[in-house]
């Protein structure tokens, strides 16, 4: 694994960071249980030959099983189960092809909207992960004003709630109470390992960290779209945070 991650070292930007024996690899994660790497279904990979390059830095981080979850969304991301199944068909059968030694497997990403809502309420087929897990987010700067109603709506139908990212919702900086609230309601929490480099902000990477020192995560996952994100794991790999959040008894080993 050593030399794997030398060489991944080697690629990126981050020279000047030296690892040391006590350099931790992402083996010790297992599964990634976020990301985009399903391709034309998001804002992520565009095509199958991008997918492959990022399932082949997967394997060299040592992750055994990616469950990959495109965005779900009303108004710019229609997907179905079938046809984000259908784009696992070719990504699974392109990394066999290839001989590659990882399972592969999709949920979604759920952004809370009234077309979320409406699937939830009609029974339709919502994709999930592990034990009955569903992942959603919000908006990034507005707070929903029926979030409670839906977790209550999730949970009576079965659902785990996952929060993605809690640490990167600006409305809620300055709220840490607010996040042990809605933690009261059922919500587990996944944050970003990347956000324990400050990648998206300060303000997400305070909230990360506070989090992680109050044992408030479950789940850690990459959400990568693209190589810049898969490069800036490597840095956050080195951080004492990363180290930390190891520490916890996260879920993700569950799933594999
Ligand atoms: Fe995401």
């Amino acid at each position: 694994m050593l030399a794997a991650l030398k060489k991944i070292f080697a690629k990126s930007e981050s020279t000047e960071t030296e690892y040391t024996e006590e350099f931790l690899d992402f083996s010790d994660v297992m599964v990634d249980m976020h990301s985009h790497v399903l391709p034309g279904l998001d804002d992520g990979s565009d095509s199958l030959e991008y997918s492959l390059g990022m399932v082949e830095e997967y394997i060299r981080f040592g992750y055994k099983k990616l469950i990959m979850t495109p965005h779900i969304m009303g108004d710019f991301y229609k997907n179905t189960p079938t046809g984000i199944r259908q784009k696992l068909k070719e990504l699974q059968n392109a990394v066999k092809a290839k001989g590659w030694d990882i399972e592969l497997n999709c949920a979604a990403e759920y952004y809370l909207d009234e077309w979320f809502l409406k699937k939830l309420e009609d029974s339709e087929e919502l994709l999930t992960f592990g034990d009955n897990y569903l992942l959603f987010e919000t908006s990034f700067l507005n707070e929903p004003f029926n979030f409670k109603e839906a977790v209550f709506a999730l949970r009576s139908n079965g659902y785990k709630p996952v929060l993605a990212h809690p640490e990167r919702y600006t409305y809620l900086y300055g709220r840490f109470d607010d996040l042990l609230r809605m933690r009261d309601t059922g919500v587990l929490f996944q944050i970003n390992i990347n956000s324990l480099i400050g990648y998206y902000s300060e303000g997400a990477k305070r909230v990360a960290e506070k989090l992680v020192d109050q044992k408030l995560v479950e789940f850690i996952g990459t959400d990568a779209h693209h190589n810049k994100h898969m490069d800036a794991l490597v840095k956050t790999a080195n951080t004492p945070y990363f180290k930390k959040v190891l520490d916890l008894p996260l879920r993700n080993k569950e799933l594999l």
